[in-house]
């Protein structure tokens, strides 16, 4: 829903972690603030790692910096784009009272895969996923490791059960990409589309016309 109003259509925590996939996460907060969402933004210390590993992104324990940056980065509007330190139990995100409307872990690594699953609320990334889940609001999975143990497709499963979405970062090949970006975006887009986040370029089967083969 893109609306020409200031006000943000809706509100949503995004959760990146440790695992492979920051390039998707990267997008995805982009394509969240364009679409005049109010992100919530929270990052373990491994995912700082990632980042910096795969694609030279910096985030870091300057939260009130990487606020600023980011903002700049992707042209937030004032107050649009917040983000919280690891155990600040005093955001909106730590209880049901005043949680947003959904949250998305992406990447989700097997570690706070396994947190979340066992309901350990050690950090505001998987208290936020806990409230989420006991509120029964969308909680979407974005899980990244290959292959899975058992021990992962069990964690995962039990989300499942729980009521999360787990939308792995598979693009498909179907709607022909081009670049690299074409295969990010096929993820991001699924994962908008979840949220009911109208993406005018996203791909849809049967209605999208596919480019011509060279
Ligand atoms: C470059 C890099 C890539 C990683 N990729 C993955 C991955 O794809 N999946 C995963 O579960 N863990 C991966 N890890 C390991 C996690 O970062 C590690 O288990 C960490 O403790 C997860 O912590 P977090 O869940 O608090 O972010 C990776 C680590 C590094 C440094």
């Amino acid at each position: 829903m893109i609306t020409q109003s200031n006000q943000c259509t809706q509100k949503i925590a995004l959760a990146l972690t440790g695992a492979s996939g920051m390039p998707y996460a990267r997008r995805l907060l982009g394509g969240l603030i364009q679409h005049n969402i109010q992100v919530y933004l929270l990052y373990s210390e491994a995912a700082e790692t990632v980042a910096k590993q795969e694609c030279d992104w910096v985030l870091d324990d300057d939260f009130a910096a990487t606020k600023q940056r980011l903002s700049a980065e992707f042209q937030a509007k004032s107050g649009q784009l917040q983000v919280f330190e690891r155990h600040d139990w005093f955001s909106c995100l730590a209880s049901g009272s005043a949680f947003p409307d959904a949250m998305i872990v992406c990447p989700a690594s097997m570690g706070t895969v396994a947190a979340i699953a066992n309901g350990l609320s050690d950090n505001l990334i998987e208290r936020a996923a806990d409230v989420c889940l006991k509120e029964k609001k969308p909680l979407i999975i974005v899980p990244r490791e290959t292959p899975f143990s058992l021990i992962h497709l069990r964690n995962l499963t039990a989300l499942a059960e729980a009521g999360a979405t787990i939308l792995p970062p598979a693009p498909a090949f179907y709607h022909r990409p081009q670049t690299i970006d074409d295969m990010l975006d096929f993820v991001v887009h699924r994962i908008l589309q979840h949220l009911q986040i109208n993406e005018p370029k996203a791909y849809r089967w049967g209605l999208t016309r596919l480019p011509e083969k060279d």
